[in-house]
């Protein structure tokens, strides 16, 4: 099944319309740094008591007293790529790929599929403070060399991890020698791909994990209403497939919203039974509480980058996905800055997890992408879906056309790794 989307999120505080700072200083509250300290400490004997003893459990140790030698130097400066304006460059998008990339799925080619304009692909996303820096695929895939990157989430993360597949392509000279591991061809069916490039021997892999945890047939004894369960104390089984990764971006946006859980049957459950009074935010607060503990216990902080990437907004006008909601008649971003949508709630709950982390010294990064994506109502390949889409199925106003939105995505995602000055043989010290 691909992604139903839906609107129906919750919301919060509205974007600012107009201009306040966006330059970010990096400063943790010690408060904040005793709470997570207390949470850490709370984990480790947690596992401690739960795990027979393992060298992992040395790790959690060793960086336990990391944190509690750690000094609160003042953090560099970072920019704010998250605050900014869409700037029309007619280059673009001439040093970035075509549809004619091997690696993208039909549903996101949309001028094969009959789109008659091309603008969309002729945008470039301006920060406010700062530049981003310029993609350069053979720099990245030197930094990656010898590496594993992992997107995992929903289909709006297969969207993104394709775009990086054909920016990185760009890289390599011979496309023959970038291949699927299992010859599986890229399509929405697949909850696994795994993408070797061979002359860097890096592979770039998507796991389709809507929750992050597991979804599950409910347990015996469950009320009747009852249809499936989500386990939002279980992460999902693909994890196991992500230990040893030095990348990772997570991002579930779509499916955390009443109309995919509650609505539909699918009730939250802690332990070994559902409870039905545990409601859609308080089950995503546990799942990315349940994320942290297995990043705590089954990655090594040295090693592995952690990313979440915030909701990508949906653009159904006139109506919802399912009852007639359109984007086709949008060519250009969005310019009146009283349009926007509030923030979704998620949000600020995924960026809280990852200060939690940064806190843990674990290297993690949010990548606030919402706003950006809320301006560019006009990059949905909406009617200009796969080919053989019946006419009367709903627009597509979630998913984006390729090359387009993600790929800026992406270019956030390379930026903040420079920033971090990543670089994968450095794991070897
Ligand atoms: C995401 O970025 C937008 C634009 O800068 C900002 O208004 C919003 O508060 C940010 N969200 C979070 C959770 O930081
Ligand atoms: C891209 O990165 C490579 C390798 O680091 C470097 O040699 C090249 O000059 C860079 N290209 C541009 C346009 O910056
Ligand atoms: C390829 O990368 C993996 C890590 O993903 C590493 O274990 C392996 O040794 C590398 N192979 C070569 C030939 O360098
Ligand atoms: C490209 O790579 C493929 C697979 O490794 C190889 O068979 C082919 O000879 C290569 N082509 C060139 C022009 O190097
Ligand atoms: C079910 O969840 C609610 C809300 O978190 C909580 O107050 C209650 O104690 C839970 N019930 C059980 C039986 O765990
Ligand atoms: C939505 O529908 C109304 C009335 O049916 C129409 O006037 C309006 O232009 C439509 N809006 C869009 C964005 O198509």
């Amino acid at each position: 099944m691909d992604l139903q989307p839906s609107h129906h999120l919750p919301k919060t505080q509205h974007f600012p319309s107009l201009s306040f700072s966006p330059v970010i200083f990096k400063n943790r509250p010690t408060s904040l740094a005793i709470f997570s300290l207390s949470l850490l400490l709370s984990c480790i004997i947690f596992f401690t008591i739960t795990r027979p003893f393992q060298p992992s459990s040395l790790l959690d140790i060793g960086l336990f007293s990391q944190i509690l030698t750690k000094h609160q130097n003042s953090a560099p400066k970072v920019c704010d790529y998250s605050y900014g304006s869409w700037v029309r460059d007619e280059s673009y998008p001439l040093h970035k790929y075509t549809e004619k990339c091997p690696f993208l799925d039909p549903g996101f080619r949309c001028q094969q599929s009959g789109r008659p304009d091309t603008g969309y692909q002729k945008w470039r996303w301006q920060p406010r403070a700062c530049n981003l820096p310029r993609f350069n695929a053979t720099d990245f895939l030197d930094r990656a060399r010898d590496g594993r990157i992992v997107f995992a989430g929903d289909s709006i993360v297969r969207n993104q991890w394709e775009s990086l597949l054909c920016m990185l392509a760009q890289g390599v000279s011979n496309q023959s020698t970038i291949y699927e591991e299992h010859g599986s061809p890229i399509t929405k069916h697949k909850g696994y791909l795994s993408m070797h490039f061979e002359e860097y021997n890096l592979t770039v892999e998507y796991y389709r994990v809507p929750f992050l945890v597991i979804i599950d047939r409910p347990p015996k004894d469950s009320p009747k209403e009852v249809r499936g369960a989500i386990r939002v104390d279980r992460l999902h089984w693909y994890s196991a497939k992500w230990v040893g990764a030095d990348i990772l971006l997570f991002s579930p946006g779509h499916w955390w919203n009443e109309d995919k859980t509650l609505k539909m049957g699918n009730y939250f459950q802690e332990g070994g039974a559902v409870n039905t009074t545990i409601d859609v935010k308080e089950a995503f607060g546990k799942s990315l509480i349940t994320l942290m503990s297995w990043v705590l216990q089954s990655l090594k902080p040295e090693q592995s980058y952690i990313f979440f990437r915030s909701y990508s907004p949906v653009h159904y006008r006139n109506g919802t996905w399912d009852e007639g909601g359109h984007c086709h008649t949008f060519v250009s971003p969005e310019m009146d800055l009283t349009k926007l949508e509030s923030e979704p709630l998620n949000n600020l709950q995924i960026s809280e997890m990852i200060k939690k982390m940064e806190d843990a010294q674990i290297k993690a990064q949010f990548i606030n992408i919402t706003y950006l994506t809320e301006l560019r109502k006009d990059g949905h390949p909406s009617i200009h879906r796969e080919p053989g889409t019946p006419e009367t199925a709903p627009q597509d106003c979630s998913h984006w056309c390729l090359p387009g939105v993600p790929d800026t995505w992406n270019e956030l995602l390379y930026a903040h790794l420079l920033s971090k000055q990543y670089r994968t043989r450095l794991k070897t010290k």
